[in-house]
């Protein structure tokens, strides 16, 4: 018997119906924010996630399904999707009339991680990416639209974490003091951090095995190498959010696994379950479009793990997939093939908005009633000589008509 690869999942019936949901409210949010959608490749070449989400990232270090193509292309499955996303508006020159482009997706993502719960192998984004505007309102208001979201979707227990990484300038300054600190405790280190060193220095401070080691606690703190304009830039934002009432906790400790990073870092975390997971992540990415051969374009954005928000939303109601059922409106209970052809040529009509089936295999009046029940179905209808019998099975009332007295019956319930 084949499984499904260890890490991935099969999504169907009210779990999908549950997901469709999910998906169409993020979308419905985002849209009232300016955003439209975009759907790019689910693989790309393999530079392309080394040169933006980083080669000392554990998202490619690690963490990348690479192959290489039948011509030795060196190709990813994407583990992420604000790099391809840069990739197309650059490719595309979206930029040409106007920079400011605000695109919104949905797809799966791949990365080589230890499954968990709320941790896939292939698991399934919906993101945002903003190009073109870089101001301290708006990235709060791209946090404001991640907590929309979340509100809208009936998620209520969760905390939004901030941290700014400061300029370029300024993370240079402290990737050199934080290389001189840990330079000086290289043996303390575990052998990826040992690496980092060289590669990025910044890393060593979310190392799973050194994160909580008091090497790491006595570090150099980021904050202390942050510029005027830098601090002047996070301070609006944290006022932004204060005047409207927002809470958040600053977390000098969040600096993102993947590379591209500047100013504004955020993550919103789930406080409804034990792991913690967090629900979204984002921050500001100013140098992603000329890193990939773009313009100077300053760009901000976030992801959503869609498995973190449905297993969250079920944490929160244990019986919630019980509401997204296949439901049929009108059912007909048929008892020869002569009877399943009028059936199919009144379905035919009716289908202009209400979900109909009948029975394909000769059933039972009794049987079908059931088959309707167990569907939630309104409206039974069975056929006797020219006419059709309609039950409604909420009020239990019964009808003989005929067929173009029932297709005016339905005409007047729309
Ligand atoms: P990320 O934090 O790596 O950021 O992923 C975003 C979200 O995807 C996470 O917060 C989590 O909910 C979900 N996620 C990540 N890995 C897994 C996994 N293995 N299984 C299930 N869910 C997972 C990014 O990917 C950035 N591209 C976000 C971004 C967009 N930054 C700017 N724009």
């Amino acid at each position: 018997m084949y499984k499904a690869p260890r890490g991935t999942f099969d999504i169907y019936g009210q779990e999908h119906l549950l997901r469709d949901e999910v998906v169409n409210v993020m979308f419905d949010v985002v849209k009232m924010y300016g955003f439209s959608p975009i759907t790019t490749p689910i693989f790309e070449e393999s530079k392309l996630f080394i040169r933006s989400v980083g080669d000392s990232s554990d998202i490619v270090n690690k963490e990348i399904y690479e192959f290489s193509d039948k011509k030795g292309r060196s190709l990813a499955l994407r583990p992420e999707l604000t790099a391809p996303i840069m990739r197309s508006y650059i490719e595309n020159k979206m930029y040409a009339q106007d920079p400011i482009k605000k695109l919104c997706y949905y797809g799966p993502s791949f990365r080589y991680e230890r499954p968990q719960a709320g941790r896939y192998r292939q698991f399934y984004q919906f993101g945002v990416e903003s190009m073109g505007i870089k101001n301290p309102i708006y990235d709060a208001q791209m946090i404001i639209m991640a907590l929309h979201i979340l509100e809208q979707l009936g998620i209520n227990n969760f905390s939004l974490h901030i941290n700014t990484l400061g300029s370029n300038e300024d993370r240079a300054n402290y990737n050199k003091a934080l290389k001189d600190y840990f330079s000086n405790h290289v043996d303390n280190l575990c052998e990826d951090c040992k690496h980092r060193l060289d590669t990025n220095p910044l890393r060593i401070l979310d190392c799973k095995i050194d994160g909580d080691s008091d090497i790491i606690k006595n570090a150099p703190k980021l904050q202390d190498y942050l510029s005027e304009d830098s601090l002047s830039y996070y301070q609006t934002i944290k006022q932004t959010l204060d005047s409207l009432e927002i809470t958040y906790i600053e977390d000098e400790k969040l600096v993102r696994g993947l590379d591209y990073y500047n100013d504004i870092v955020f993550e919103i975390i789930s406080d409804s379950d034990d792991a913690k997971n967090t629900l979204v992540g984002g921050g500001r990415y100013d140098n992603l479009c000329s890193q990939l051969g773009g313009e100077n374009i300053s760009s901000i954005g976030f992801a959503i793990g869609v498995e973190r928000i449905i297993n969250t939303l079920k944490a929160q109601n244990e019986n919630i997939l019980e509401n997204y059922n296949q439901d049929i409106d009108v059912y007909f209970s048929t008892s020869s093939d002569e009877e399943r052809i009028q059936a199919l040529r009144i379905m035919n009509q009716l289908r202009d908005g209400l979900v109909c089936e009948c029975n394909y295999v000769d059933k039972s009046y009794k049987a079908n009633l059931k088959q309707a029940l167990k569907h939630n179905a309104i409206f039974l209808i069975s056929f006797e000589d020219d006419s059709a019998i309609i039950r409604n099975l909420k009020t239990k009332e019964e009808e003989k008509m005929s067929e173009r007295d029932l297709l005016n019956y339905f005409n007047k319930l729309r």
